[in-house]
């Protein structure tokens, strides 16, 4: 009975080890993947870019598996706040305003948001994105430096920054603001000689951060040592190359 009883209480332990281990070897990334280079969905539906790379290298460094879950990029911060996510992995800039909500990572890149143009705008410089009707996607950076630009109904939400590319094309918008890297991904694809990237419409630098639910210092320090090791090993330089992130080709325009 005596042994019975040992074995029993064994068997529940090792049952609560392994339920210990299965929430600790993976940690749920919310992404969006609309957003080449960085993430996108291939013809499997798994997520492919920049930071699917990153993941993959992260979670090798950590020993834990980063599984990304595809949801609409305005939901990602929310998830990673009520514990939907352990992760927000989709391009995000680290942004004082998001630092209310969710903790970042060190960050992991930086760069700065571009314009798309009509090669024929009137669009010259940023005071005259004043009155112009501005697209971005929703939940973006992109959406405040809009609203920042021009007026209020003249600013433009969509769910994919691809598709306010399109309505630019079609002239239904004057300009779409997204990261660099992403626009020159999304002309490169369309191949319009109509649109281009406008040189004299400038935005400040944008740093790359990993966002991940307040207060949780331990996954944090994690996070920032992998990311640091990748930054100092030359792995993030690789993963610049790979997926073109600064462009160098010069080809898009
Ligand atoms: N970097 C921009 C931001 O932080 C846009 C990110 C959009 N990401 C995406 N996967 N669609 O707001």
């Amino acid at each position: 009975m005596k042994k019975i009883f040992a074995l029993m209480i064994a068997l529940m332990l090792a049952l609560v080890n392994v339920a210990a281990l299965a929430e600790t070897t993976t940690l749920k990334a919310g992404t969006s993947p609309d957003f080449p280079p960085f993430e996108s969905m291939d013809d499997n539906g798994n997520v492919i870019g920049f930071d699917a790379d990153l993941a993959a290298a992260i979670s090798e460094l950590i020993g834990m598996e980063i599984v990304f879950e595809a949801t609409n990029f305005d939901s990602i911060v929310t998830g990673v706040q009520t514990g939907l996510y352990d992760l927000g992995i989709s391009g995000f800039y680290i942004t004082e305003e998001r630092l209310a909500n969710v903790d970042f990572t060190i960050p992991y890149l930086q760069d700065s948001q571009s314009c798309i143009v009509k090669v024929d705008s009137d669009i010259t410089d940023n005071a005259s994105l004043a009155g112009k009707m501005i697209g971005s996607q929703s939940g973006t950076i992109g959406m405040d430096t809009a609203e920042a630009s021009t007026d209020a109904d003249k600013v433009f939400p969509y769910t994919k920054s691809l598709d306010a590319v399109l309505d630019l094309a079609g002239n239904k918008l004057d300009a779409v603001i997204t990261d660099t890297p992403v626009a020159n991904a999304i002309l490169a694809e369309l191949n319009d000689p109509s649109l281009t990237i406008s040189p004299s419409v400038t935005f400040g630098v944008e740093y790359y951060g990993i966002a991940l639910g307040k207060g949780n210092a331990e996954l944090k320090a994690k996070l920032d040592g992998a990311i640091q090791t990748l930054i100092d090993n030359g792995t993030i330089e690789e993963l610049v190359t790979k997926w073109d992130i600064y462009h160098t080709a010069g080809d898009a325009e």
